[in-house]
């Protein structure tokens, strides 16, 4: 988990009812899901909420495990005030299916591994991560991976719009 130091002066004060977690998921772990981790835990810190949300990524490949996301998303977030750097990458499994209440996939392609590993009794709901941004068309978060610069820029445009959503999400199910 990483620590971060948040302006708390946007807090609500607004409790949950009962705790919640969310599991982020991407291939490789390293750039698009801890990402959304770094943004999505800043935004439970401004709210007061991260002693109730529980938040984690991973991959649904085995190619960075133990590693720290990519430098590019690294530096990216850092200058939007997010802190990637104590993050390791790990690989999705079988039980996350049982220990997270939502599991959000950043592609159709993670989407679909996702799947076949999901057991029947799964208790995570598991969707695209930007069906949670209110008038997003795009669907997927691209792979930043082999692109520019830009590309970082444009994940985290796409993560902090939909953790804004996601949150909404979250205070209506979970909110008193
Ligand atoms: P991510 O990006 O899925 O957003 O972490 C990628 C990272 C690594 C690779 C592909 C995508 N790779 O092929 O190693």
């Amino acid at each position: 988990m990483s620590s971060v130091s948040v302006n708390t002066s946007s807090h609500s004060g607004a409790r949950l009812n009962r705790p919640c977690s969310v599991l982020f998921v991407c291939l490789g772990n390293i750039c698009r899901s801890p990402t959304a981790h770094g943004v999505f835990e800043y935004k439970l810190k401004q709210q007061g909420l991260e002693s109730q949300v529980t938040v984690d990524s991973a991959g649904t490949s085995d190619f960075h495990i133990g590693g720290p996301p990519d430098q590019r998303s690294t530096l990216a977030a850092k200058k939007r005030g997010y802190d990637l750097s104590q993050l390791r990458a790990r690989q999705a499994c079988y039980e996350d299916f049982n220990r997270f209440d939502y599991i959000l996939a950043m592609d159709e392609s993670n989407l679909h591994d996702l799947k076949d590993i999901a057991p029947d009794n799964s208790r995570a709901t598991l969707r695209l991560f930007l069906d949670f941004s209110e008038g997003e068309a795009l669907r997927e978060v691209p792979d930043p991976y082999y692109g520019g610069a830009g590309g970082f820029d444009r994940v985290l445009d796409l993560i902090e719009r939909a953790s804004e959503g996601l949150l909404k999400e979250i205070r209506q199910k979970y909110g008193s």
